[in-house]
């Protein structure tokens, strides 16, 4: 059964995935497509991409932390993923909880990651009270950073970084630009288009 919606947006749901086939194929082609996967060093087979999936269900918390299935309202089907989740390398940012973003490729240029990150913040800020919200990408990816901007985060580049997990044997996607976003600013944002 389908679990029910933690975040609702205009046209998508955002859930927790499951174990269900139809979940774990779709995530499995989020992790092993070129196109989308263009700015990762690494390419998951369906084993590793179910092992990586049963980590992400485990870590997903009731009160919507963690990587969710970002589906469409109109087919109840899964277009990507977005979430909220806890850096997981040590940089001089650290610790922090990061938002991102990942989609299918024919559901690209359609507003859905903003939609959904949108959300993301408010969900972050409002109902589990964060305190700060960051979020980086491969220097060259472009439309990563554009949902950053949209979403009114902010860049800091004082502290754009070289991956720690990103070898040496993958130049073009080491240098990280990195963005931020606090409670107290979000806030003040939503005050003034209200
Ligand atoms: C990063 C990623 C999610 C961005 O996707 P995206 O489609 O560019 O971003 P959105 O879903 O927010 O869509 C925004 C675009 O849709 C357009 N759009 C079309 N219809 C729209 C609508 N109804 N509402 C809002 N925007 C709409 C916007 O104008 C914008 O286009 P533009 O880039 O030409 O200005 C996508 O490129 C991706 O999944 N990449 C692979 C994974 C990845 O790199 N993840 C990030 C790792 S840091």
């Amino acid at each position: 059964m389908t679990p029910p919606a933690l975040i609702e947006t205009e046209r998508l749901i955002l859930r927790p995935w499951t174990s269900s086939e139809a979940d774990r194929s779709y995530f499995h082609y989020l992790n092993s497509d070129d196109t989308v996967m263009r700015f990762f060093p690494f390419r998951r087979d369906r084993r590793q991409s179910d092992e990586t999936l049963q980590k992400i269900i485990t870590a997903t918390t009731v009160d919507g932390f963690g990587w969710l299935a970002t589906c469409l309202k109109a087919t109840g089907k899964p277009v990507g993923f977005a979430g909220l989740s806890k850096v997981s390398f040590s940089a001089r940012f650290t610790p922090a909880t990061e938002i991102g973003w990942r989609l299918g490729q024919p559901h690209w240029r359609k507003g859905y990651a903003t939609e959904a990150a949108k959300a993301l913040l408010s969900h972050g800020f409002v109902k589990l009270e964060l305190g700060e919200i960051v979020s980086f990408a491969v220097h060259d990816n472009h439309p990563s950073t554009a949902v950053m901007k949209r979403i009114g985060m902010i860049a800091d580049p004082a502290l754009d970084f070289d991956h720690p997990d990103i070898g040496d044997a993958y130049p073009r996607l080491k240098r990280h630009v990195f963005y931020r976003l606090s409670r107290e600013r979000w806030l003040q944002r939503q005050r003034a288009v209200r």
